[in-house]
């Protein structure tokens, strides 16, 4: 029988909505409490060092009045890192991050990571945060992860998402199947998100290595239709079908 697969809901574009008028509405608060009410196991919200969408303030809040455990997704910088440790979220994701891009293009180079990513790792475990790294599905990047010692991968499933269905998107499936085989093989536990959609969510889920998906930008966008709990829930109910094949 497979692991349960915990779902994150990532409220970063709720921020994105209410800081293109720089009011209070809508409050990302409020939907990681209507996301743990649809069934989240956990909330995901990125600071990004511009803070764009996601806020010091909101991290303070998140962390401290919701009851479901924090991923803070994160830059492998000094102040970052400071931030982390101050607020002390369950989980931190380390991501690359560049000014210009839209949104987070790539998965992290933790062959070329050097000391600064070494070092960040280490402080973040040290005090108790499960460290994850977000890659692409490539085994030497595993290994790389391996090797510094963290014990979570997230794979990157944008190159998956963005193709049109078809042999192309098998063959991206492919590639994060074999790289979730790998991860645990080699002792890494392995999450995946970026992208992920109700079209794309049930090849992903039946990936019986995989632990955890984090979805953000596709929910925020259907919650204008449906509203935030039903797109939370038909994603989990999609989630449970695609599990259900690997059982
Ligand atoms: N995982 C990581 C590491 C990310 O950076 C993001 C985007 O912030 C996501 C998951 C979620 O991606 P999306 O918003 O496209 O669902």
């Amino acid at each position: 029988m497979s692991e349960k697969l915990r779902l994150g809901v990532n409220i970063d574009h709720v921020a994105t909505i209410r800081n293109a008028r720089g009011g209070r509405h809508p409050e990302p608060l409020r939907a990681a409490g209507i996301a743990a009410a649809a069934g989240a196991d956990g909330i995901t919200a990125h600071l990004r060092e511009d803070r764009r969408h996601i806020g010091d303030a909101d991290i303070e809040r998140l962390r401290h009045e919701i009851a479901l455990p924090l991923n803070l997704e994160m830059a492998a910088t000094a102040e970052m890192t400071a931030i982390a440790l101050r607020h002390r979220p369950h989980a931190a994701c380390i991501v690359p991050e560049k000014r210009s891009e839209v949104t987070t293009e790539g998965g992290l180079d933790v062959i070329g990571g050097g000391a600064t990513l070494a070092r960040t790792v280490k402080t973040l475990a040290d005090a108790g945060i499960r460290v994850s790294l977000f890659i692409e599905a490539d085994p030497r990047q595993l290994d790389a992860a391996r090797a510094l010692g963290a014990p979570v991968v997230e794979l990157h499933t944008g190159c998956y998402c963005d193709v049109e269905a078809g042999p192309a998107r098998a063959r991206q499936l492919e590639r994060l199947r074999a790289a979730a085989a790998h991860a645990a093989a080699i002792g890494l536990e392995c999450h995946a998100g970026h992208g992920l959609a109700f079209d794309t969510v049930e090849d992903v889920a039946a990936i019986a290595t995989i632990r955890e998906l984090n979805i953000g930008h596709f929910l925020i966008g259907e919650a204008i239709f449906t509203g935030l709990d039903a797109a939370i829930r038909r994603m989990r109910a999609l989630m449970a079908t695609g599990r259900a094949r690997c059982r």
